[in-house]
């Protein structure tokens, strides 16, 4: 929903105000959305205050594998390191989109394209945005322009990062004191056009979409979140920028000191992960790290996403779960790796096909050599075994292109987060469809991805459907799901009490079956253990909010405000409470900081117009109206009868 339409048109007199309930729901959604993030990068710590049951072991402590460099003890280098040896393997990836995954504004600016042509400046739903640059940085604006076309308001804000190769597209970051947020405004390449980024048409937060921890494992080398905050993060942000040689390889202060030593060139290097030289499933997972979307990812007990290692399985570190293939269009919202798994090749060769059958990592084959690269990766199994039973004649229409064929291309799919390449391998992929039915109410529409592996922590993938289940539940909103989590959490919790993630779900699953005086005694029991923590207070406030408790919430308000002075939901939330109790002078400044924020604000300015009234500050009520009706013109008699 747009800020714009939140303000209520209601007709009531201005009394104290009402507590208006539609920001709530971007809110909740957005909370359930940060708790999912969130947790991977919380969970660890806390185990470390909190362990009262003997959690299930580091696996890389006591994983039985060959290498070496899965010890936490084994110190991440850095690219540039690697390049010293590496040099040629080092330049070539550096062209490939990973290698660009994350790029420093300052280093493409020459290559940004300005001009009216790529829509600079472009118009949506009210707002202009410009993207202009200045010296050696690069701005992003908001204008809104009145009917006249004068300036209401310009906000402005220095974008640093771009999140994306801009093979497809690219997103912008700011950065202000150590929080990352996205920009508004996008690259779209095959258009050659600057537009909205992706999802702000649906809904348009301007310049306050958290860029949380999870985005940024996947898309950069390394970050380090700041704890209990949403998007946060220690000095120095970026710790590699783009997706590095160690994300890869694992760690490599050992191999460089080996290697450094001249050692014999016969003996085996297990100082270093070579992902080619794995079993399918410990070479599966090195991609599967951030190709693997699946429905959920939930981090295993006591487990952290970024613990993970190559050389160890995947699902020791993180509980992936799917829909199962009978529910969903395999072409749709899927990634690739949850597709090559249902492939006809992956199956019938045991593994051992891989991405990395197909895929060159350090460099991606040119636009012209692109079909003979690929028909050869085919006939590398094909040739000898099962081949193509469509006669040459008819395949050399299409330059005997095995992918067109086999692989199309899913135009209309421009999700990020979902295959373009249909990497089911059909031989009719036209014809395959959607098999979807709905599931029934007491059947569970999730499957662990990794079921077929042995797993050690198996005790745990109870919890972790249990959490998956909870998450779910929510987000889709779907109360039996709740249900079905409940018994899977309460036993859990019994052996391992101190698991905040599944107290987490378990406020979820307690709140959606209607026990919510129990869910908000859970709550807070949370916060008791971490003060601080953004996301439980947001749901704190929520709960304390929809059960009438204000007198809690205004104190959930004011801290949120204090940690995080920098979103205005928070803000304009505070700014309501205090307004509703007849406190005006202060309900004025939290309604200001929140306009400063965000001036894209409707509830904000009008907020500021009843406090100023209320204060008997006439004129600049005036002067706020003014503003405000240029925003929202429909509103004009319910706000001229306040004057009266
Ligand atoms: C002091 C030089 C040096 C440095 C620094 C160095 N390597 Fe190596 N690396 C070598 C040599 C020599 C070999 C063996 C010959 C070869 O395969 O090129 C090797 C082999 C490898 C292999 C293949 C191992 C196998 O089993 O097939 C990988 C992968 C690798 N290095 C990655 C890295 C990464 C990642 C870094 C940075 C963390 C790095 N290297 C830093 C010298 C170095
Ligand atoms: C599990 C790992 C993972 C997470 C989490 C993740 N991404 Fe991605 N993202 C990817 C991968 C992999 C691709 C490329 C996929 C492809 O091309 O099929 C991608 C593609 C994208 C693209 C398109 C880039 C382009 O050049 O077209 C954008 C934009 C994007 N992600 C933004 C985000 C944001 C914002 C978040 C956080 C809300 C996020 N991603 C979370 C893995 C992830
Ligand atoms: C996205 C994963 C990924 C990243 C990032 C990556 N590599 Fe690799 N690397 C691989 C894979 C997979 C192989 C095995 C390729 C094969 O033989 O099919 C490999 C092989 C190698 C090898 C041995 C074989 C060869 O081609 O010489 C070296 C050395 C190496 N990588 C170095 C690096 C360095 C240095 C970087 C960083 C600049 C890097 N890699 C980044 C996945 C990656
Ligand atoms: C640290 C996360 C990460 C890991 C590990 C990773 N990828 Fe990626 N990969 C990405 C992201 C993010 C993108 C999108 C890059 C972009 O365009 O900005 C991507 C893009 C790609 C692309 C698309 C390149 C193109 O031409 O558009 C391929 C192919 C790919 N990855 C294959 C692999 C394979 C194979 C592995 C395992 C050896 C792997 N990746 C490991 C995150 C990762
Ligand atoms: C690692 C080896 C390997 C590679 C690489 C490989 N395949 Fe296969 N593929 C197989 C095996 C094994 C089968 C099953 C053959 C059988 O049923 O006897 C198969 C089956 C198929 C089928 C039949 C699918 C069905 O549903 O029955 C098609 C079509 C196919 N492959 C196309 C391709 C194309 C196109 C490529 C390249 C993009 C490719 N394959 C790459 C091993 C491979
Ligand atoms: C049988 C060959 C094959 C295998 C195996 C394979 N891919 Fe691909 N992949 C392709 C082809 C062909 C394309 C399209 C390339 C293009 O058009 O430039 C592609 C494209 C991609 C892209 C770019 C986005 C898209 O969907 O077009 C990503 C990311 C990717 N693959 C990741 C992976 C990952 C991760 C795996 C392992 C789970 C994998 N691929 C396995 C052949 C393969
Ligand atoms: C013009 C489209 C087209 C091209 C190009 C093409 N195929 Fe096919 N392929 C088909 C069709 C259609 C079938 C099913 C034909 C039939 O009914 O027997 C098929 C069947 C197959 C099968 C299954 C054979 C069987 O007996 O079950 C394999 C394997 C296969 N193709 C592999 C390939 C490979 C590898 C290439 C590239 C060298 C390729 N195809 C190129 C359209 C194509």
């Amino acid at each position: 929903m747009d800020q714009e339409q939140q303000a209520t048109t209601s007709d009531a007199l201005p009394g104290p105000a009402p507590v208006p309930s539609p920001p709530r729901r971007r809110r909740f959604l957005a909370v359930l959305a940060g708790l999912i993030l969130l947790v991977g990068s919380g969970s660890a710590c806390y185990w470390f205050f909190l362990r009262d049951a003997p959690l299930p072991p580091d696996p890389r402590v006591t994983y039985k594998g060959p290498y070496l460099n899965v010890d936490p003890r084994v110190a991440y280098v850095g690219d540039a390191v690697c390049a010293r040896c590496h040099k040629d393997v080092a330049d070539r990836f550096s062209h490939h989109p990973m290698g660009r995954s994350m790029q420093r504004v300052a280093d493409v600016l020459p290559r940004e394209n300005f001009t009216a042509e790529a829509k600079n400046p472009f118009e949506s739903k009210g707002f202009r945005y410009d993207v202009e640059r200045r010296g050696n940085s690069l701005w992003h604006s908001e204008t809104k322009l009145d009917a006249n076309k004068e300036v209401v308001y310009k906000k402005e804000m220095e974008v640093q990062y771009i999140l994306g190769s801009r093979t497809h597209g690219g997103s912008y970051l700011v950065v202000q004191d150590g929080q990352v947020w996205q920009s508004p405004i996008s690259w779209y390449t095959e258009k050659q056009r600057w537009d909205l980024a992706p999802g702000y048409t649906t809904q348009n937060v301007h310049f306050e979409r958290p860029v949380t921890a999870e985005c940024l494992q996947c898309h950069s080398n390394k970050v380090v979140s700041e704890k209990d905050t949403v998007n946060r993060y220690q000095e120095p942000l970026f710790r590699g920028l783009a997706i590095g040689c160690e994300r890869c390889h694992g760690p490599g202060d050992l191999h460089v000191r080996r290697q450094g030593a001249h050692a014999s060139e016969t003996e085996r290097d297990y100082t270093i992960v070579n992902p080619a030289r794995l079993d399918p499933v410990l070479r599966d997972a090195v991609c599967q790290q951030c190709h693997l979307a699946g429905e959920l990812r939930i981090p295993r007990l006591g487990r952290d996403f970024s613990d993970f290692r190559p050389g160890l399985p995947l699902h020791y570190f993180l509980a992936v779960f799917s829909l199962p293939s009978e529910l969903v269009d395999p072409r749709k919202a899927v990634s690739q790796d949850d597709q090559m798994p249902l492939s006809m090749c992956y199956k019938k060769s045991k593994g051992e096909l891989g991405c990395i059958t197909c895929h060159e990592l350090h460099k991606a084959p040119t636009a012209e050599k692109k079909t003979a690269y690929y028909r050869d990766r085919c006939l590398s199994c094909h040739e000898a075994g099962l081949s193509c039973s469509l006669s040459l004649p008819r395949r050399k229409k299409v330059d005997d292109n095995c992918v067109a064929c086999h692989m199309p291309a899913n135009s209309s799919s421009n999700i990020a987060h979902t295959s373009i390449t249909d990497h089911r391998i059909l031989i009719r992929p036209q014809t395959e469809a959607a098999r979807g039915k709905p599931p029934a109410p007491d059947e569970i529409p999730l499957v662990f991805f990794h079921r077929d592996l042995d797993d050690p922590a198996s005790d745990t993938q109870n919890r972790d459907l249990g959490i998956a289940l909870a998450r779910l539940a929510r987000q889709a909103n779907l109360p039996h799901l709740a249900r079905l989590a409940r018994p899977l959490l309460e036993t859990s919790l019994k052996r391992y009490p101190a698991d905040p993630d599944s107290d987490d779900a378990l406020g979820l699953v307690l709140w959606m079956g209607g026990e919510q005086e129990e869910a908000y005694r859970l709550q807070k029991r949370l916060l008791q253990q971490s003060p601080r923590h953004e996301h439980r207070l947001e749901l704190a406030s929520y709960y304390a909010r929809e059960l009438g408790r204000l007198a809690d919430m205004l104190e959930f308000e004011k801290r949120l405000v204090e940690i995080n002075p920098n979103h205005s939901d928070y803000q304009v939330t505070l700014a309501e409470l205090l307004s509703n109790q007849k406190q005006w002078a202060p309900a004025l400044a939290a309604a200001q900081a929140a306009l400063k924020l965000n001036p894209a604000r409707l509830d904000a300015r009008r907020l500021i117009i009843l406090c100023h009234l209320r204060l008997g500050e006439k004129r600049q009520a005036e002067t706020a109206k003014k503003a405000y009706l240029t925003f929202n013109p429909a509103d004009a008699e319910t706000v001229e009868r306040w004057f009266d």
